[in-house]
């Protein structure tokens, strides 16, 4: 890290997926939120991964102007998910400020959930974001093959989507741009190693790529080990601006203008 990129300018800051809602933060979320906004903040995307984190998500949205929320079911969480849970889920994306239906995806790196209602889980999000027309959150470690067998036949609306902390080879990245995604780097974008991702990072189209904390999660350097929080996605904003042999100040930019573009915030 150039400690040179952080003199003088200042850093827009838009992490495009957080997890504020998680338990991590129970003891001292507000001071967090407080920090966040008087650091200068200017976009956080809250993320849910099950209808309770959602529900809380959707309230947090309310409780600071840079913060929106997006509405899901993880993976991890697809087993527990009630019978009727789009009913909830289509309740909650209809709250003001909610932007988003995630994450949602397959994880079949840890299989919290059975694969099977890992993919039926993730194509009825799919559809519930196209009948909402609203984009979509996808997570996808480990699975990516199904993964895309499931985007190709299923399809995004309109309304597009992003693979969060995208973990995919070029093959991969390269599929998912072309059928609309975004791509998301989170703080592991930092860590030694890894040439294959930071190459990605360095050739992702300007007006496609996304950064996120994935906060509690992912804590990028110099603060590994440590809890994440969403101020923290200045790091990976300065490894891609490195790694794109641009000033940070104007990557941040134009990461900015993309997570408003993708999640329709003025
Ligand atoms: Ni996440």
């Amino acid at each position: 890290m150039s400690p040179a990129l952080n003199n003088g300018a200042r850093l827009i800051l838009a992490d495009s997926h957080a997890h504020l809602i998680d338990r991590k933060f129970d003891t001292d979320r507000k001071e967090v939120v407080e920090r966040t906004g008087a650091e200068g903040m200017s976009l956080v995307i809250d993320v849910g991964y099950a209808l309770d984190s959602s529900r809380r998500s959707a309230e947090l949205a309310g409780q600071a102007e840079f913060i929106y929320s997006a509405v899901g079911i993880h993976p991890h969480d697809s087993g527990e998910a009630p019978k009727n849970y789009l009913n909830d889920l289509k309740k909650l994306a209809a709250c003001d400020k909610v932007v988003a239906i995630g994450e949602t995806g397959l994880d079949f790196y840890r299989n919290l959930s059975p694969q099977d209602v890992q993919r039926r889980v993730f194509r009825e999000q799919l559809a519930l974001a196209r009948e909402l027309s609203l984009p979509v959150i996808i997570h996808s470690r480990q699975a990516h093959e199904d993964l895309l067998r499931i985007l190709r036949s299923d399809k995004v609306g309109p309304a597009g989507g992003v693979i969060h902390c995208f973990s995919g080879g070029p093959e991969m990245a390269r599929e998912c741009l072309e059928m609309g995604f975004y791509i998301s780097f989170a703080g592991v974008i930092t860590y030694k190693g890894n040439s294959t991702l930071k190459a990605i990072a360095a050739s992702v189209p300007p007006d496609r790529i996304l950064a996120e904390t994935d906060s509690p999660f992912l804590t990028p350097e110099p603060y590994r080990g440590k809890r994440n929080e969403p101020l923290y996605v200045r790091y990976a904003i300065e490894e891609i601006a490195r790694l794109r042999k641009m000033p940070a100040v104007e990557l941040s930019e134009t990461l900015l203008e993309n997570t408003r573009r993708l999640f329709g915030i003025k």
